[in-house]
């Protein structure tokens, strides 16, 4: 058996994030500028064939056993399906899943299912359509909540993703909660980083998790969650009626500033120009594209992949007064 992707620390990178691409059909404030990004030449982005050579690498080579992909926004790949499948067909199968705005998914969901995408992560950050398009930027509320409605049609499990700003969607929290708890989604309330295009995160401003955990307390019962954690981002809470202590759901909470979980991260990520990234908040990449255009096999694009996650640091290190945002933003590392 050969090495997986270990790193200095011990930790063993098993969940494999790919970029598809870096547009998106939104603009959310704590991801993109409102001008939008140059967007990548298309001959820069992996065709579909490269990313099943590299995910086949990933796969049978290192050790990778979970692989999502994110943008971007995936959707707009139009062969989204046939990448999907591709990995579906690699030996072992990874398990295969999606974060995505859902514009669109209404039309394509059932075919994504087929395909092999086994579940779905949703951004959804509140239901008022005005909320929606300011922190959007774009007016798409209905077409998001047309995708998710066929999400949960197709698929076993729908997560909701919300980031909380303050002074824009912090009222609506409690909303959305009880609007996911009634339709079976897990919602997770993600803490916003800094990787917005325009470098305007504040800590002092961000709604933290402890906020949030006080927040949804004067609605809702939220006790632990039984079930083990495992490296998840998400901590995890059951959510119980106050009035009546019947079981509701679930909730998650990402507090990635607040309480970091670099310590069990699993999680190395490609970008849609083929590079390896090995952190969110990494300030350099591994170009495996380049090797891989050139002729480069596959024993070298695994030692090249392994080397790149070696020396991932121990953690994104926010809290250093060297800290630096990294010059991407989210919207082209993919989350
Ligand atoms: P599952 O738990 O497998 O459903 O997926 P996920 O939560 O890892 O993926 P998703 O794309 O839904 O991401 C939700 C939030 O978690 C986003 O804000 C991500 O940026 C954040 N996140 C995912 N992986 C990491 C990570 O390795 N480090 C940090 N700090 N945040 C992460
Ligand atoms: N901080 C935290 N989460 C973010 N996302 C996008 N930008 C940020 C940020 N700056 C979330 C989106 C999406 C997921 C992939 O990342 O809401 O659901
Ligand atoms: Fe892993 Fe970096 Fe995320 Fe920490 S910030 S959990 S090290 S990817």
């Amino acid at each position: 058996d050969t090495p997986g992707l270990v790193d200095t620390f011990g930790r063993v990178a098993t969940d494999l994030r790919v970029s598809l691409t870096d547009r998106c059909n939104l603009r959310c404030t704590y991801c993109m500028p409102a001008e939008g990004l140059p967007s990548l030449a298309r001959e820069k982005v992996m065709s579909r064939d490269e990313i099943a050579r590299l995910v086949g690498v990933a796969v049978r080579d290192l050790g990778v056993r979970q692989v999502r992909f994110t943008g971007g926004e995936p959707l707009l790949r139009g062969d989204l399906a046939e990448i999907v499948a591709d990995v579906a067909a690699l030996d072992p199968r990874p398990e295969i899943s999606l974060t995505t705005n859902a514009i669109g998914l209404d039309s394509r969901a059932e075919g994504l299912r087929a395909a092999g995408v086994d579940r779905i992560n949703v951004s959804l950050d509140t239901l008022d359509p005005d909320t929606f398009a300011r922190l959007a930027r774009r007016p798409y509320l209905e077409r998001t909540l047309a995708g998710i409605e066929a999400a949960a049609r197709v698929f076993d499990l729908v997560k909701i993703n919300a980031v909380l700003v303050r002074g824009v969607n912090l009222d609506h929290a409690a909303d959305l909660l009880s609007w996911c708890l009634e339709r079976g989604f897990e919602l997770r309330f993600i803490e916003q980083m800094p990787l917005d295009a325009d470098h305007a995160w504040d800590r002092t401003a961000m709604v933290t998790a402890a906020e949030v955990r006080g927040l949804l307390g004067e609605r809702f019962d939220l006790g632990p969650d039984a079930e083990p954690r495992d490296g998840a981002p998400a901590e995890r809470f059951v959510v119980r009626s106050r009035d009546t202590g019947e079981r509701l759901g679930r909730v998650g909470i990402i507090a990635s500033v607040t309480e970091p979980f670099c310590g069990d991260c699993r999680r190395t990520r490609l970008t849609a120009e083929g590079g390896i990234r090995d952190c969110l908040f990494a300030h350099t990449e591994t170009d495996l594209l380049g090797p891989l255009r050139e002729g480069a096999s596959d024993a070298v694009l695994a030692d090249r992949w392994r080397t790149a996650m070696w020396g991932k640091r121990a953690g994104h290190g926010m809290d250093d007064p060297s800290f630096v945002q990294p010059d991407r933003t989210m919207s082209a590392i993919g989350g």
